[in-house]
């Protein structure tokens, strides 16, 4: 099925060989303007792919180079507060790797837990915890897959030590830390957020883990940059929008894409 789809990306506009695939997370997308003789085809084009219907994620797959390397970028993801299941959030990975990528970029607006941490920071994920209790590798096994796929070394360490490394260079400042995955759509309450944080949470979004699980299922090294947007419920003041985490990463884009082409240069 994903090689179906990546058989009709190609037929649309050229591919060659990526470095990397790039997930671009809410209005995170601002890294596809950086994508030079960049090509791109809707999501509505492709099978079996649905339209995004939330504000901050286009819908498009876009092929071209990145600091002059060549890469496949999805602007826009599914996410299962959508009404998605965690296989099919996960679905576009599969066609990012049969596009010949070997390396994942996910990238990801999320609450921050970590006490230190700020609106507009940004965190190179070291681990996470999929706490949406669903996994996208239930059921048959797809074809090429592993029946128990190994997660001790979910964020790959040579790749975080670059994204590290980058930000160094580029004068980026960034922390790491551990992302918990949740379902959403609701963000937490304080009671959820001062828990998460017992069970040794820094970050909180409603994406990324089951499009991880599935990159590692079928072999991708994965590095994943956090854009945090806000202090999680209960640890800053006032309520919560996704207006706030549009905004916020809009300001923080100019950083995380720095280090994003960086990394992408030096992979
Ligand atoms: N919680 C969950 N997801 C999020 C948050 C949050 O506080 N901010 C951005 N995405």
């Amino acid at each position: 099925m994903a090689a179906d789809v990546a058989e009709v990306v190609r037929r649309a506009i050229p591919v060659s060989a990526p470095v990397a695939g790039l997930i671009l997370g809410s209005g995170l997308g601002g890294l596809a303007a950086r994508i030079e003789g960049a090509q791109s085809i809707d999501y509505a084009a492709l099978p079996g792919f649905a339209t995004p219907t939330v504000p901050g994620h286009e819908g498009r797959l876009i092929t071209g180079t990145l600091a002059g390397r060549p890469v496949v970028a999805l602007a826009g993801r599914f996410h299962v507060y959508e009404g998605h299941s965690a296989a099919m959030a996960a679905f576009p990975v599969r066609v990012l790797h049969a596009l010949g990528a070997r390396i994942l970029l996910v990238s990801n607006a999320a609450g921050g837990i970590r006490r230190s941490l700020r609106p507009g920071d940004l965190m190179i994920v070291k681990d996470h915890v999929n706490f949406t209790w669903m996994n996208p590798l239930t059921g048959p096994v797809v074809a090429g897959d592993e029946r128990f796929p190994d997660m001790s070394d979910p964020y790959d360490p040579a790749l975080r030590r670059l994204l590290a490394e980058t930000a160094d260079a580029a004068g980026v400042p960034v922390s790491e830390g551990v992302y918990f995955g949740l379902t959403g759509p609701t963000y937490e309450t304080p009671a959820e957020v001062r828990m998460l944080e017992r069970l040794g949470a820094d970050a909180v979004g409603m994406s990324t883990v089951h499009e991880v699980i599935v990159a590692r299922a079928i072999g991708m090294r994965v590095a994943a940059v956090s854009c945090i947007t806000n202090q999680a419920a209960g640890l800053g003041d006032g309520a919560i929008s996704h207006a706030e985490v549009i905004e916020v990463t809009r300001k923080a884009a100019n950083a995380f894409e720095q280090l994003a082409a960086g990394f992408i240069h030096r992979v």
